[in-house]
């Protein structure tokens, strides 16, 4: 998987900018208006760095202070491009690291905890059996009453075509998103289509059961 996107990183790149992939998720955000001032925003898997890149831009417009970005991606070549970016603007508020999301740095050492976590396109490289576990890692980076979006490509055949053939990916169906966010302890607070290809699932930590 590595391998894959240390190839093709600018492909993936180039892609992207085809489908207005960052516009979109811009525009998810833009509707719910949660950004705050003095937040922390984790972006798991960041890639080249569309989904920080959208949400920069918004609390930008929105004149935030002293909100600080986290991204984190097991490949190098991705996020040299998201540096590119970083040092093209001189933006001074996001930090990258190198990390796999299924072996992570202690916190909170290299990651702080954050108010909102979000990952796009990235939970379908996790191998299947470990899914859960992959949730639970997002999970023990939220603070208390954080929330965590997650974009993830869906089953059906453009994308059986796109993202597991082309791309060597994962697919999931909505009962077994919803299975596996219950069984790592996470609450879905809401779960719709995503465009085309995905669904975009917003959620917190399941909150202490009363007897
Ligand atoms: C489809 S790209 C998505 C990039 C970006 N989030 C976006 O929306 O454009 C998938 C990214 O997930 C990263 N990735 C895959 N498995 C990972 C893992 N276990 N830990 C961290 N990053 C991972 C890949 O290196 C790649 O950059």
């Amino acid at each position: 998987m590595q391998h894959l996107y240390s190839s093709r990183s600018h492909l993936y790149t180039a892609m992207i900018a085809l489908i207005g992939h960052r516009r979109s998720l811009k525009r998810f955000f833009q509707k719910r208006n949660m950004l705050m001032s003095g937040m922390t925003i984790i972006d798991a898997g960041c890639g080249s760095g569309a989904l920080t890149r959208a949400l920069w831009e918004l609390a930008q417009e929105q004149h935030l202070s002293n909100v600080h970005f986290f991204g984190f991606d097991l490949t190098r070549q991705m996020l040299d491009q998201f540096q590119s970016w970083i040092d093209r603007d001189r933006v001074t508020n996001v930090q990258l690291l190198q990390a796999d999301l299924l072996n992570l740095p202690p916190t909170p050492y290299s990651l702080p905890q954050a108010n909102i976590i979000v990952t796009s396109g990235m939970l379908e490289y996790i191998p299947r059996d470990r899914f859960v576990e992959a949730l639970k890692n997002l999970k023990s980076l939220l603070k208390p009453d954080g929330r965590l979006f997650i974009f993830i490509s869906r089953t059906g055949w453009q994308n059986n075509i796109m993202v597991e053939k082309l791309w060597h990916a994962n697919l999931y169906s909505q009962p077994e998103l919803q299975t596996s966010c219950h069984s790592a302890g996470l609450s879905i607070i809401s779960l719709k289509s995503f465009k085309t290809w995905g669904f975009a699932i917003e959620l917190r930590e399941d909150g202490p059961t009363i007897a």
